[in-house]
């Protein structure tokens, strides 16, 4: 090929670029019209290109300048192109705007999360920490370590899942407390949430594995009056004003030890079925850390007093959502779920 036969071939395809370019009336049509004009393979500029070695090599030089401007050229009128086409609407089936939208569904947080996380940052408030500890536990930290006496019923194989001799799932999250105070010199203010297992529950109030949070403070000079502030701190912060009580009881991990009641949720101290027409509902056990409890852990009982607590938030939730069964809270029935998640 001679120089002369090379620029025609090149103003022919700067013609023919330009009637392709502009006849491309879709996005699609003007992208084969690309291909068919830069395409590596068989495009025609790479055709031309593939001819410059045919040139005597004097020429090869304003031959490859004149293919490199009508490159430019190309892609400059593919550009222009581009910019002016308008994308026209797929073909197919037609789209009824007057249809209602489609409701997205939404996923909630589970009432007994809810409930945690509320009650967590209630004592987050007051300098608790959260702490966490096994679910799987030895005898020791479920049992021992917390003064059960020898052959203690709880430790029987009625309530208590065991996993090996050793090894059982834990009945409350009291051993993190033990485990809290090997670890962490006092002052200690911790909140531990998490799953307990009792093999023998199921009805309306109760089921084989729940939640518990379990507080302890243990610090100098802390008292029953520093339990009773709080405790009351926290019913009335989370029930938005109540009336509570204290009922003494008894843990073998505190003493002296006290259940505390709030007013009941439902009839507000009238009496109705829900309370048992006490007009109050436990939610939770609370006392003094039993000095042997500090002793196990390796504290100076001469030293350090502790008081600690244990509630259910799964019935404080169904406290704080007028639940009549606490299986609700497990069957994972949506149509329940929607109403109280948030
Ligand atoms: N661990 C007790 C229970 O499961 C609750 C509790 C915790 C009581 C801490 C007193 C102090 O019933």
């Amino acid at each position: 090929m001679t120089l002369d036969e090379f620029v025609k071939a090149v103003s022919a395809l700067d013609t023919h670029a330009s009637a392709l370019v502009s006849a491309a009336t879709t996005p699609a049509e003007l992208e084969s019209a690309r291909n068919a004009l830069l395409g590596r393979k068989n495009g025609d500029l790479s055709a031309l290109m593939k001819s410059l070695p045919s040139l005597p090599a004097d020429d090869r030089r304003e031959a490859g300048a004149a293919v490199n401007r009508v490159k430019t050229t190309i892609e400059e009128l593919l550009a222009n192109r581009a910019g002016s086409l308008v994308p026209v609407a797929p073909s197919g089936p037609r789209i009824d705007l007057t249809m209602p939208a489609r409701e997205n569904w939404k996923g909630g947080r589970h009432p007994v999360t809810v409930v945690i996380e509320e009650i967590e940052s209630i004592f987050r408030e007051l300098g608790f920490t959260i702490a966490l500890g096994p679910e799987a536990e030895t005898e020791w930290y479920n049992f021992t370590s917390l003064n059960f006496p020898e052959n203690h019923p709880a430790m029987d194989m009625h309530d208590t899942l065991y996993l090996s001799d050793e090894v059982l799932l834990r009945t409350h999250t009291s051993p993190v407390q033990i485990r809290t105070m090997q670890t962490t010199k006092p002052p200690i203010r911790i909140l531990a949430p998490g799953n307990v297992y009792r093999r023998d529950f199921f009805d309306a109030s109760h089921a084989p594995m729940f939640s518990q949070i379990e507080g302890l403070a243990v610090d100098e000079g802390i008292g029953f009056v520093d339990l009773k502030a709080t405790l009351t701190h926290f019913a009335n912060r989370f029930f938005g004003g109540t009336k509570t009580r204290f009922r003494p009881s008894y843990f073998p991990f505190t003493e002296p030890s006290a259940e505390m009641d709030v007013e009941c949720q439902i009839c507000h101290g009238s009496g109705c079925s829900s309370c048992k027409n006490t007009g109050w509902m436990e939610i939770l056990g609370s006392g003094m850390v039993h000095p042997n409890v500090l002793i196990a852990a390796g504290l100076d009982a001469e030293r350090y007093t502790g008081w600690a607590f244990g509630m259910g938030p799964a019935r404080i939730a169904m406290l704080r959502y007028k639940l009549p069964d606490i299986r609700l809270l497990y069957d994972s029935d949506m149509r329940f779920l929607a109403q109280v998640s948030s």
